[in-house]
């Protein structure tokens, strides 16, 4: 058989394009030959619900507040986290620093596959880490894995990473899309069967995803993704599945020599230019997961020095951002076909929140303008093609992060969510509006 590298497509000859997910030359040649005998030793017992004592369905603390958040308040018994991120992000560095702080309280075994045990004992030096409990084991085998794991008892596995360890039974190659898959099953029923928290790390692709089959993102109970700007020392963990908690939940880190710092405020983190406003720059409030995030949006419109006009946008949905340039141009006639549009979110992270449309417009108008969003103004609101101003979500929440903010003057919201306000905004004005255009004329005309 040969089987896609990138969404495990299976075909009886060798293909140089994937059918399904039309990525070149990803088809790898292997034989599948799972051993028919199953592990007996993982075969569980049917048990009464209620009978499940409340101590072993508790929640446990990783003892870094911001990871227990963006797991939805803390790990479950037989939990299986899969952690991705680009090369040299800080997987390893994040997982041995939870493994170190779970080790004070539980036995906790490290496992890597990629480096050695000196190399580990290295970064756990310069993190000054001491863990009288975490154990470390440099093994790729994954039965030799499990076999330490039940003979010594540990309740905490980390496997570094998924695509460098193997399991005998499965006749593929390491890295191949039946031997991450089969690895990935089989330390899900481990854990499943004896309630030991799984942690493993996962490498991506160049596109971004988990590199093997998108079948792994389904195996697991949750996926965090680890990721940063090019030479950003902050790091964002985002929850994009949760078995246990609220998806899209996220939390920041700095990275520095000693290891990775909790960001716990996201408000400086986010707001370069909290008590001087630029031109091209907007304050917007979006909600990823559960939380609220106050953040700029920058944008750059200058005339294009070429024939072809550039447009970029870092941290914000290209097409939606080529959308939003076509709506300003068509509706509120700003002549923008002939200029250069770049768009920055601050502080590295990635929006999906329609939320900020009506910030991403004001941002490219007001750079377009040269004249700046007034200080203290926020805007909310999702733009449709007719440039009117549609409901968003969530409004109480954002609102109420706004007021603890405690910088602002007025916030913009929908006209429809002005009914659903409950928030007290105290000294912070309201204005709902519903296009576009009523917007840019109450602050520059
Ligand atoms: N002395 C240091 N001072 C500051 N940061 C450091 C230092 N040494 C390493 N780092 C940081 O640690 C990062 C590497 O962390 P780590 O090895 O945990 O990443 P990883 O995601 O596991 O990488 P890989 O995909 O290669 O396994 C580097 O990118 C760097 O930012
Ligand atoms: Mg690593
Ligand atoms: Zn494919």
């Amino acid at each position: 058989m040969f089987a896609c590298n990138s969404c495990g497509y299976k075909s009886i000859k060798w293909l140089g394009k994937c059918p399904v997910c039309e990525s070149w030359e990803s088809f790898i040649e292997e034989e599948v030959l799972i051993s028919k005998n199953g592990p007996e030793w993982l075969s569980s017992r049917p048990t009464l619900l209620k009978e499940v004592s409340s101590q072993k369905t508790e929640r446990i603390s990783t003892r870094i507040a911001e990871l227990d958040k963006v797991l939805g308040g803390g790990l479950v018994r037989g939990e299986v986290i899969l952690v991705g991120g680009e090369p040299g992000v800080g997987k390893s560095t994040l997982l041995l620093e939870t493994g170190s702080k779970l080790s004070e309280v539980s036995k906790v075994l490290y496992v890597s596959a990629e480096e050695s045990t000196e190399q580990v004992s290295l970064r756990a030096k310069r993190l000054n880490i001491s863990a009288d409990n975490l154990y470390f084991l440099n093994e790729d085998n994954l039965e030799n894995i499990y076999r330490h794991l039940k003979e010594e008892k540990f309740d905490f596995l980390i496997v570094d990473s998924i695509q460098a360890v193997c399991h005998p039974g499965i006749n593929a190659q390491k890295g191949s899309v039946s031997q991450i898959k089969g690895c990935a099953d089989f330390l899900t029923r481990i854990a499943k069967t004896s309630g030991v928290v799984v942690f493993i790390v996962g490498h991506v692709t160049k596109d971004g995803s988990i590199a093997g089959p998108k079948l792994l993102e389904h195996i697991v109970d949750c996926v965090l993704y680890f990721e940063s700007e090019i030479l950003s020392t902050y790091r964002i963990l985002r929850a994009t599945k949760n078995r246990f908690g609220p998806a899209g939940e996220l939390a920041a880190f700095e990275m520095t020599s000693l290891g990775l710092r909790e960001v716990k405020s996201l408000f400086d983190l986010f707001l370069p230019h909290k008590d001087k406003t630029i031109a091209g720059s907007c304050i917007v409030c979006v909600v990823e997961g559960i939380r609220p995030i106050i953040l700029e949006l920058q944008s750059l419109a200058g005339r294009s020095g070429f024939g072809m006009v550039r447009r970029r946008s870092i941290g914000f949905d290209f097409n939606r951002f080529c959308l939003l340039i076509a709506i300003i141009e068509k509706r509120l006639k700003i002549p923008l076909s002939s200029e250069d549009v770049f768009f920055n979110v601050s502080g590295g992270i990635k929006i999906n929140d329609p939320s900020a449309d009506l910030g991403a417009c004001l941002a490219i108008i007001s750079s377009y303008k040269e004249k700046t969003t007034p200080l203290g103004f926020i805007f909310l609101g999702e733009v449709g093609l007719g440039a009117e101003i549609r409901p968003i979500s969530n409004i109480n929440l954002r609102l109420k992060a706004i007021k603890r903010g405690g910088i602002f003057k007025k916030v913009f919201i929908p006209q429809v969510n002005l009914k659903e306000v409950e928030v007290n905004l105290g000294d912070v004005k309201i204005k709902g509006v519903s296009a576009l255009k009523e917007v840019v004329q109450e602050i520059w005309e």
